[in-house]
């Protein structure tokens, strides 16, 4: 069974792109380049000066940034970009999740947060989503978030349900969390397309063993420029950067976001070139 790829992505490679309909898709429409180009102002000129160029393996300096100045009041210190949030995940849960460590996950959870603990020979708990009430987990939590457990990983709003919790919900869960001292994993993907949930605040600010993951794949419109990220403690990036310096480098590119959840400023790194040539 752990052996076995993921169903979803076996069944991508069956008919992602022999299908007429696509329904399966879990982000918003992509944009198509001209798209992008009409909405960031970047001309074609601009495109043609494109270098490309890879980063260090944190990521370009103003790509981290542009991140931490959106989610961590640009602390860029605690922002590592990686190839799309999959490896992010790849990466933390290869760090953190130890052979027999007790890891609780929610169920149901995107694959690749319920397979890496489980390949790396965690002991896994579900935390079923079904367990939240007006907003907030019901007291069973207590039950599940019990001081054995090392890690809890979520995601909020929850692919597949959508389900997420209040902001007072959310205060709760990560109150039981730091109770036992796990780290608290959350998968953000979702984070910005939610309709009658609020945004949940960033738990970085309130937990210094909080992980966030975050992606333009979903509520951006870009999954094929595979840039995600990850906000840790610096010293967590750093103890992930072994793995990490073997895998993948980026390409520099540096994206602004404006206001507006959608709306956001793409400049690549030859647009972008003084800041490049300033050590970026
Ligand atoms: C909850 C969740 N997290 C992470 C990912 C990975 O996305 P990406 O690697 O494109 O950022 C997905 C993709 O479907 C997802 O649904």
């Amino acid at each position: 069974m752990l052996n076995e790829a993921p169903l979803l992505e076996s069944w991508y490679r069956e008919y992602l792109n022999f299908s007429d309909y696509d329904i399966s898709s879990s982000g918003v429409e992509p944009y198509s380049f001209k798209e992008i180009r009409h909405i960031t102002g970047i001309s074609t000129q601009d495109l043609d000066e494109i270098l490309i160029d890879d980063s260090a393996s944190l990521g370009s300096q103003d790509l981290r940034l542009a991140i931490a100045e959106r989610y961590l009041d640009g602390d860029f210190d605690g922002v590592m970009v990686t190839h799309g949030s999959s490896e992010a995940i790849s990466l933390v849960l290869a760090t953190l999740c130890e052979p027999g460590s007790r890891v609780v996950v929610t169920d149901p959870a995107y694959h690749a947060l319920v397979n890496f603990p489980l390949r790396n020979g965690c002991d896994v708990r579900r935390l079923p989503v079904s367990l939240i009430e007006n907003g907030a987990f019901t007291d069973q939590i207590r039950e599940i978030i019990r001081p054995d457990i090392s890690v809890v990983i979520v995601n909020l709003p929850n692919n597949p349900t959508g389900t997420s919790l209040s902001a007072e919900g959310f205060d709760e869960l990560i109150k039981a969390v730091t109770d036992v001292g796990a780290y608290l994993v959350c998968d953000e993907a979702f984070s910005e397309i939610t309709y009658n949930d609020v945004t949940l605040p960033n738990v970085r600010f309130r937990y210094e063993r909080a992980i966030t993951f975050g992606t333009f794949s979903k509520v951006f419109g870009l999954p094929g420029l595979r840039v995600g990220w990850c906000t840790a403690d610096p010293i967590l990036l750093h103890r992930m950067l072994p793995i990490k310096d073997s895998t993948t480098l980026l390409w520099r590119i540096c994206i602004f976001w404006t206001s507006g959840s959608l709306s956001m400023k793409i400049k690549f790194s030859g647009v972008a070139r003084t800041a490049a040539c300033a050590g970026c």
